[in-house]
């Protein structure tokens, strides 16, 4: 099995290190934000229902400065696979069309941020250096965009002296996917970031955005949650995501409800004849995950963890046949890590590609990587990337 290197804590110094080398002097403190997996509860979110995110150990680290100009730089060594991305850029003219693939994310913060902040005292706001390192995969589903904008927000609030409310935090690192960035994705991603608590997954009504954390005791439970990148790269600013949203919105409108949320599984079959038969079963996705998450949620907390794997397999087959967002790679590497004994597996994120997750007796792991390797090889597929995660902390302020 492969550990994700380099570890946290060299990522953090390592950040420290680049800030001082690249821009000559200290930084004004280092933040860090995590990646997520979701345990259950797939694009529920933007139908305002239900989620259940875990924050993973692979976390983005910022070290930055403020400037006295209105500019931003920002030095990254982990934006793509030929090393170090340089960005320059005016504080006050980021606009969707004036930001261009990674630099999207950051600099989509910083407008987020600056509109969040409408309205307060303005005074602490100027320019900045900052510098990313990260060892969240990028474009595997596990929210590496997030991690960056959780990150920077966490440091801009603080260097600004900018009074937001965590909710208005929220928005500011959605808005930067939304706006700037172009995709979108509901709110999912950024408050698993921003909010989760090491040891728990974080149930989100994402009607209200309220969160509560529930104990999610792996370990302690002799369980493992194993993440399976399948390196099938996606995107959320192209095609399948905006038309599973779209046919989600049409299905509310045609039943007459402001979202899929207010509708039951009795109220989907009483109206079944006004939609057209995708249509129909998209809504059932959401209409039956919005029903798994909650179970599963009651589940963890009077059972534990050992008890939920049948859920996450229904939400698994949910999402391949009635939303149709899963890939060959995910569902080889579900059935791979059933078939070695692991108690509840299923594709989390977007879909499209990006990673599957497992949940196996911490004994079984490394037959579940083989197992899974071996699938992979024989229907020809890329190498997929195997490993553990543990529940982590959210976005935080690591040091001065
Ligand atoms: C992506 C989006 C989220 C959410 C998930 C699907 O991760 O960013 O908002 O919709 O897909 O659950």
């Amino acid at each position: 099995m492969e550990s994700p290197a380099p570890t946290a804590t060299t990522l953090g110094e390592e950040a420290l290190a680049g800030f001082r080398e690249r821009f000559g002097r200290e930084p004004d403190g280092v933040w860090s934000a995590p990646g997520r997996v979701n345990l259950i509860g797939e694009h529920t979110d933007y139908n305002e229902g239900f989620v259940l995110p875990v924050a993973i150990d692979q976390r983005t680290w910022v070290a930055v400065g403020r400037t006295e100009d209105r500019v931003v730089r920002l030095v990254s060594t982990s934006s793509s696979a030929s090393g170090e991305t340089v960005i320059e850029h005016g504080l006050d003219d980021i606009t969707p069309e004036s930001v261009d693939g990674w630099s999207a994310y950051p600099l989509g913060t910083a407008w987020g941020v600056l509109q969040g902040a409408e309205g307060a005292d303005l005074s602490a706001v100027g320019g900045f250096d900052a510098y990313f390192t990260s060892d969240v995969p990028l474009g595997a589903g596990l929210s590496s965009s997030a991690a960056i904008e959780c990150a920077l927000a966490t440091a801009l609030v603080d260097l600004w002296a900018l009074d937001l409310s965590d909710d208005e935090l929220l928005r500011a690192t959605v808005q930067a996917e939304n706006v700037i960035v172009g995709a979108p994705t509901g709110i999912l991603d950024q408050s698993a970031s921003l909010f989760s608590r090491a040891g728990h997954a974080l149930f989100i009504d994402c009607r209200d955005s309220s969160r509560e954390p529930i104990p999610f005791l792996a370990t302690e439970a002799g369980l493992s949650l194993v993440v399976i990148d399948t390196r099938v790269k996606h995107a959320h600013a192209e095609g399948g995501y905006g038309d599973r949203r779209a046919a989600c919105e049409e299905a509310a409108r045609i039943l007459g409800v402001p979202a899929l949320r207010d509708v039951t599984a009795e109220a989907l079959e009483a109206g079944r004849d006004r939609l057209d038969e995708v249509t129909y079963r998209r809504a059932r996705h959401i209409v039956t995950e919005d029903e798994r998450v909650q179970q599963t949620v009651a589940l963890l907390r009077s059972e534990g963890p050992r008890s939920i794997g049948d859920l996450l397999l229904a939400s698994h087959a949910s999402m391949r046949d009635d939303f149709e967002i899963s890939v060959p790679e995910l569902d080889t590497a579900v059935e791979a890590a059933v078939s070695a004994g692991a108690i509840g597996a299923r594709m989390t994120g977007g879909g499209f590609g990006g990673s599957a997750i497992a949940l196996v007796d911490t004994d079984r792991v490394e037959m579940l990587t083989d197992a899974v390797r071996a699938a992979f090889a024989e229907a020809d597929f890329k190498e997929p990337a195997i490993f553990v995660v543990a529940a982590s902390d959210g976005a935080r302020r690591e040091s001065d």
